[in-house]
Order: C-alpha cells, then sequence, then structure tokens
C-alpha cells in the first residue's frame, strides 16, 4: 500500500476538502487561452486552496511537469517520455526540432500536393482509439462550414463500420488513412486489408497508391505494401491518446485544411504555455485537477459526467472517456504497491441537453450523483438565437440546480400551493427533495473554432496528467487494454482452430461459446 492517504499533506488536503464551502459563493472563473473555466461549484476555502499547493509541492508536481514538457521518462513502466507538447510547440525542443519540422514540412507537401491536383473528393480514416478519437472529433465539430472532401471514420472490426464508411464511395477518388502507430492493432489493419479488397473490386489497378500510413512501425507499414513516400512517422515518445497533434491529424488537414490544423495545434500551445506559466491557484488544469482528485477520492464521487452544451461535441465524450480512463484507470502506483486512495473515476455523458432527457434525472436525485463538467460556446454558429438563448438557459439551469438542490421545507411549500390533504402533500414534497452540493464545472470557449478546440483538448490532457502527479500513477501506459488484447488474439485463433488442449484452459463459459461459436466463423 502506497502511503499518499497517510502522508501529511493528504490529510490536511482531505480534512480542508471536507470542511471547504460547497455553495459557490466565491466567484472563481480563471482564464487559460481563451477559454474560461468556472470553479465556483467545487470545493474551496481559502485553507483548502493551500492545502492544495502544499499536496502537489509534495508529490513532485513542478519537476514532474518539467519532466513533461524537457523529454523526461514520464511514462515510467514503458521507459519512454511523453512529448506530444513538442508536437504543437511553435519552436520544438531542440532533441527532436529535426524531426518534428520535417514531419510538419511532409504533412504540408502532401496536403499541398494532393489540394493542388485537386485529388481524392474522398478521405477515409482507418485507425482506433487515441488513432481515431483525436481527429473524428476534431473533424466532426468543425466540419459544419467548410470541409473540402468527404470523410468516413471506421474504427471497428465490426465489418459493418467498414461497409458503412466505403458505402457510396468511388474508390478512384478516395484516399485511405491507416492511422496506426504500432501498425500491429487489429481493427486498422483488418480494416485496411477490407479496403484494398474493396478498391480492387473497384478495379483501381494499385490501391497501395490509395493509402497513405501515419505510423511509428514504418517497417511493417512498408511491408503492409505502403511506399516509403506515403508513410508519415511517429515516434514511440507520443502516446496513443496523445497523438492528435502529430502526422495523425492528416485527416484533419486534408479535410478542414492545413489552416485548420495549424490553429488547433496553436489552441493547444497557447494551452501548454498556460500550463507552465500561470500561477498555481490561476492554473486552470491544475485546479480542475486538484478539483477531480478532491471529488474522487475525498468526497467519494465514483464517477464525472461530461456534459458539452453544444450538439457538435458528441465526441468530445468518448475522446475525453480514453483519455481519463485509459490514463488514469489504475490502482498501481510508482512503487508498484496499491494506491491508497480512490483512483481515476469513470468518465460519462452525452451533449446537453438530450442527456437531461437521459440520465439527468439521476444526476439530480441519487444518494451520490456525480460531477459535471458542463461545456458550451458563447457565440454559435448559426443564426438561430431563440435556440441558442435555449440552449444557454439549459446549461446554466441544470448546473444551478445540481448546486442549489431543493430542500424538504421548499418542496412542502411548493406542494401546499396546490393544496390538497396535509398528508398527502408532505408525502409528495418527500419526493420532491433535491440534495444539491452537487460539484461542477463551467467551461465556455468564445466559439467553437480549431484554435478553442486545440485549448479545450490540451486543458484536458494537462487536468489528467496532472492527477497523475497527484495520485503517483503513471497517466501514460494502458496494460489494460494490453491484457485484453492478448486474449482477443488467442479466442481468434481457437474460433477456428482449438489448440492441442482444445479450450480447455478458459473457464467453462468462455469455452463453451467457443464451441458455440465457431461454426459462424468458419468458412
Ligand atoms: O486502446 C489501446 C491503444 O493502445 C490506445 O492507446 C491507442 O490509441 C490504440 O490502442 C490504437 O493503437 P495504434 O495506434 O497502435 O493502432
Amino acid at each position: 500500500m502506497s502511503n499518499l492517504a497517510h502522508s501529511p499533506a493528504w490529510i490536511r488536503f482531505s480534512a480542508e476538502c471536507k470542511l471547504a464551502d460547497r455553495d459557490a459563493q466565491h466567484l472563481r472563473i480563471l482564464d487559460a487561452a481563451g477559454l474560461r473555466v468556472d470553479l465556483s461549484a467545487q470545493a474551496w476555502s481559502p485553507r483548502f486552496e493551500q492545502a492544495g499547493l502544499t499536496l502537489l509541492a509534495q508529490q513532485g508536481f513542478e519537476a514532474a511537469r518539467r519532466d513533461l514538457f524537457e523529454g523526461g521518462l514520464c511514462n515510467w513502466t514503458e521507459g519512454r517520455a511523453a512529448w506530444h507538447t513538442a508536437l504543437r510547440a511553435p519552436e520544438p525542443p531542440a532533441a527532436v526540432a529535426a524531426e518534428v519540422r520535417e514531419g510538419r514540412a511532409r504533412l504540408r507537401r502532401f496536403v499541398e500536393g494532393v489540394n493542388a491536383r485537386n485529388a481524392y473528393r474522398n478521405v477515409v480514416h482507418l485507425g482506433i482509439g487515441g488513432s481515431d478519437w483525436g481527429p473524428r472529433l476534431a473533424v466532426e465539430s468543425l466540419a459544419g462550414h467548410d470541409t473540402r472532401r468527404t470523410v468516413r471514420f471506421a474504427s471497428n472490426i465490426d465489418a459493418h463500420a467498414i461497409d458503412d464508411a466505403l458505402a457510396g464511395l468511388d474508390a478512384q477518388d478516395t484516399l485511405v488513412i491507416i492511422a496506426s502507430k504500432s501498425f500491429t492493432t487489429t481493427e486498422p489493419l483488418a480494416n485496411a486489408a477490407r479496403v484494398v479488397e474493396w478498391m480492387r473490386q473497384w478495379g483501381v489497378s494499385d490501391p497501395y497508391r490509395h493509402i497513405v500510413a501515419v505510423t511509428a512501425n514504418t517497417a511493417a507499414a512498408e511491408a503492409f505494401g505502403i511506399s516509403p513516400d506515403r508513410i508519415f512517422s511517429l515516434w514511440d515518445w507520443v502516446g496513443g491518446r496523445y497523438s492528435v497533434w502529430s502526422a495523425i491529424g492528416i485527416t484533419i488537414a486534408l479535410v478542414l485544411g492545413l489552416d485548420a490544423f495549424d490553429a488547433i495545434l496553436a489552441g493547444a500551445a497557447a494551452m501548454d504555455q498556460h500550463f507552465l506559466e500561470a500561477p498555481l491557484t490561476a492554473n486552470a488544469p491544475v485546479q480542475m485537477a486538484l478539483a477531480a482528485v478532491a471529488n474522487r477520492s475525498v468526497l467519494g464521487f465514483a464517477s464525472q459526467a461530461i456534459a458539452p452544451y453544444d450538439a457538435r461535441l458528441r465526441h468530445f465524450v468518448p475522446w475525453l472517456q480514453q483519455l481519463e480512463m485509459e490514463s488514469l484507470g489504475k490502482n498501481a502506483v510508482r512503487n508498484g504497491t496499491p494506491a491508497s486512495v480512490p483512483t481515476g473515476a469513470t468518465v460519462w455523458g452525452m451533449p446537453g441537453t438530450d442527456g437531461q432527457h437521459t440520465f439527468f434525472q439521476w444526476l439530480h436525485q441519487d444518494a451520490t450523483g456525480a460531477p459535471v463538467d458542463f461545456l458550451l460556446c458563447k457565440q454559435p454558429d448559426h443564426n438561430l438565437t431563440h435556440h441558442h438563448r435555449l440552449l444557454l438557459a439549459n446549461c446554466l439551469a441544470q448546473r444551478s440546480a445540481l448546486l442549489r438542490g431543493k430542500s424538504y421545507e421548499q418542496a412542502l411549500e411548493e406542494a401546499q400551493r396546490t393544496g390538497g390533504d396535509p398528508e398527502q402533500v408532505a408525502w409528495l414534497a418527500r419526493h420532491r427533495v433535491h440534495p444539491g452540493r452537487r460539484p461542477s464545472t463551467l467551461i465556455v470557449l468564445p466559439r467553437l473554432a480549431p484554435y478553442s478546440l486545440g485549448a479545450l483538448l490540451a486543458l484536458y490532457e494537462h487536468k489528467v496528467f496532472t492527477q497523475g502527479v497527484l495520485w503517483d500513477i503513471n497517466p501514460f501506459d494502458q496494460w489494460g487494454v494490453e491484457f485484453g488484447k492478448e486474449l482477443a488474439n488467442k479466442l481468434a485463433h481457437d474460433l477456428t482452430e482449438p489448440g492441442p488442449s482444445g479450450v480447455s484452459d478458459l473457464d467453462p463459459s468462455t469455452a463453451y461459446w467457443v464451441e458455440a461459436l465457431s461454426p459462424s466463423v468458419k468458412s
């Protein structure tokens, strides 16, 4: 057992957190790279704020942040840096400057080349997890107005996904991006093989001339058939879920334009500067991380809800689920012992106002509930002011209702207004009590533009990093995912050819289903 829970800074942090105000009497709005982050509805007091600073110092935050930006071995279980900030820095750090610049220049030349030839009306992006969510979120949330090409994403191994992605496209006019850092992931490789087959069915003579790979494993991409001039590099110091800033973002540049991709990088770089330079009490990622740790490990909230009040941000939820849960869903601290306090929360959500009619009831009246991050854009990209007024009103109303709740006395007074049998009225009032004091954060973007989206993603990246430091866990590995992958590979084999020991090393239920399902996959 690690000793965080027994450390002086933790004991103080947790005691002050329980005493802190949770009624938003203090207006606490931080400005970060053009975003406004309102933490007023999170636990706060001057003493709690001080306790947070002491905890950061105890956990070595300043040195860890330096390591992150200087290419130190932040991913200590895999012996690597996690240097995604280098990819968006206007002046990349010297140690990687040459490859980063060369990578940016190659991407630019390629995109300018295809634009100049007016080539490819369609782009099909094949990747999964971090090689999918970032480009998908950017393209689908920013695509509204000015898209150069039709884009389709296929991530799932379920062939319905690739079938849907290819439906109605002209293969001769389609460019395929295989985005896979490892170039060993089942999903993009199986989907890429299907695309090659599809291109041949369309009579494309050299399908590989229609394919581009983005990978750290160039040898495997070449072995697949892609020529080196169509392979864009990625490096082992870029984590999968932090890779949208690399050439994995080529789909963004092809669909939204190079300027949009540059603006996404610039927004993220501005957030990097804020994270590096803002005083810790006014540092948005740091304060969001302290609030998240307090909510999870002290106040007992096992999950975190996300409610973007912008329908275009629907993919923000899965993007963040991967970032948070693949990064923080761990229980071993640096020395290998189990964490002494609860770590990584479950992240879930849906855009408002749909969420209001789906799960907000639970947020309002469940015994525990969950903290909520509300996101909204001040300026919409439509002229329907009436809709926007209602959207803003709903967002603010939900947040306020979760915070203030409704006491029994208030509910009773309300119920009494309709009159009736006093016992019935009292009974009904008990059903209409709302506990309130539900923590939330409100993040306001000036507009949903490439720059503010880049800043938003980097805000959460740094929040997650800081939580990793506070909990002493490595946010850059994903052993659980690897474990599941290994077993899936074995079962894929067993479904066609059970090994010499048959399926006897499986649990009885899995063994039963391997036997029962294998006829459906024997060709
Ligand atoms: O989901 C696990 C994971 O390793 C992610 O971290 C990564 O983004 C994804 O798989 C895809 O991996 P790759 O880019 O190597 O295909």
